[in-house]
């Protein structure tokens, strides 16, 4: 039988659970594969600690770039994290003509367009269906499922420790600051939780996918990015009394003018499918013209959901070098000469119903004077809530608006900020009625 050589780099939670399935799960692979996944070398900073896998005598390493530069090696796994060592392992890997798997969504979403470049120009595959939503088989979806589909738009939930922390508070009504500890010690969250909690992870995922879907070139710096930091218990729960519940959604849609792309916590309904991904689950809804709504769900982190994609990926590149096929499926999905700048849609232009709660003093005129000024502005309120307790004097004041422009709600808010009735700063949170194209 064939053999494919495989150099993993990088042994840390995912890297151990890649080569725990290529040892454990060879006779089905090889199966499908046709020729034997040999996980030849497996280097790491780190080969002393027991990572619950049986490697051979001289598997391990702590030289990356030998395993890189070895000719034997056919495949290189980039487990490493991070945008240095593993940007030059990468580089260096499809400078020797080696196909690339990576989970590394930071990397490509900033730095991607340099290694896509580089790996189109040698011919070699570089894939990342880990790098976003975990198991789910996204990239796929978008990259070959999906080629003959104009897509409208993606809404997704596609961090697992916001997921888990917003999911945590609405059941148990348990701070942040535990729900984040929960969400690290369950091997969910980035080595760096604030890329998580500030909603950059998510966009991290969105920057890839906008492209995928819609031939775009990478713009993670025009993203429009928001995290969850100011999402308190009292706004879950007036949420829940309205009928919604808070995501973090990771929103991109096609427009005439652009592409909508956008990462903030957001109201939608209970209804909605998304609103019932809970805990750590991750789930995309892909609305395209042929396809109409479809939903990808599952585990977007943890050790063995990512690890299997990440072996979906090698099997993938392992067919394509025994059929010599390399560079079959374009590594963006669009052919290079294809792929445009499409402007991304500035959050103020974006129109939306709004969640507003005010902290005002409970005294006569204040609410005529808030919606005078809210009128002044051309924003019309569908409903206001006042009930709840005083603290320090003031009361929570809450607005749902009818579809608005963010600009005009902004600017609202700021004059109105600007009274003495009001105590703090008001809270804005956006309504997603629907998740597709409306
Ligand atoms: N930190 C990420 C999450 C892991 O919480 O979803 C998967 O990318």
């Amino acid at each position: 039988m064939p053999k494919v050589h495989i150099g993993l780099i990088g042994c840390g939670t995912v890297g151990a659970g890649v080569a725990r399935i290529l040892l454990h799960n060879q006779d089905v692979l090889e199966a499908r594969v046709g020729a034997e996944l040999n996980l030849k070398s497996v280097a790491d900073l780190d080969i002393e600690t027991d990572r619950g896998v049986a490697f051979a005598p001289g598997v391990l390493t702590t030289d990356a770039m030998a395993v890189v530069n070895d000719p034997q090696i056919d495949i290189i796994v980039e487990m490493i994290g991070g945008e240095t060592f593993a940007k030059d392992v990468i580089l260096a890997a499809v400078a020797n003509g080696k196909p690339v798997v990576t989970a590394n969504k930071a990397l490509l979403a900033k730095h991607g367009d340099g290694i896509f470049a580089a790996a189109s120009e040698k011919g070699v595959d570089v894939a990342f269906e880990a790098s976003i939503g975990g198991c789910m088989p996204i990239v796929k979806t978008l990259r070959e499922s999906l080629v003959g589909d104009r897509v409208r738009s993606m809404v997704g939930i596609l961090n697992g420790t916001c997921n888990y922390i917003l999911s945590k508070i609405t059941d148990e009504g348990i701070p942040i600051e535990t729900a984040l500890a929960d969400a690290q010690q369950n091997g969910y969250a980035e080595t760096d939780p604030t890329l998580d909690v500030e909603g950059i992870d998510a966009a991290h995922k969105l920057t890839l996918l906008s492209s995928l879907a819609f031939g775009m070139q990478l713009d993670f710096d025009s993203l429009y990015i928001e995290g969850i930091q100011g999402i308190s218990p009292m706004d879950i729960e007036y949420a829940t009394a309205f009928g919604y519940r808070i995501k973090l959604l990771a929103i991109s849609k096609l427009r005439q003018n652009g592409v909508e792309a956008r990462i903030h916590p957001a109201m939608i309904p209970v209804g909605d499918l998304l609103s019932n991904v809970n805990g750590s689950l991750n789930a995309i809804m892909i609305h395209a013209d042929a396809v109409g709504d479809m939903l990808l769900y599952g585990h977007g982190a943890g050790m063995m959901p990512t690890a299997s994609a990440v072996v979906g990926d090698i099997v993938d590149i392992a067919r394509n070098l025994m059929n010599r096929s390399p560079g079959r499926v374009p590594l963006l999905g669009y052919q290079t000469e294809n792929v445009r700048r499409i402007p991304i849609i500035a959050i103020d232009d974006i129109v939306l119903h709004y969640y507003i709660r005010f902290s005002a003093l409970d005294r006569p005129g204040v609410l005529s004077r808030i919606s005078g000024v809210l009128g002044n502005y051309g924003i019309s309120i569908q409903s206001v809530h006042q009930k709840g307790r005083k603290t320090n004097g003031a009361v929570p004041l809450v607005m749902l608006t009818h579809r608005s422009r963010e600009a005009d709600i902004k600017a609202a808010l700021a004059e109105i900020q600007q009274m003495a009735v009001i105590k703090e700063r008001p809270v804005l949170i956006r309504i997603e009625e629907k998740n597709s194209v409306d």
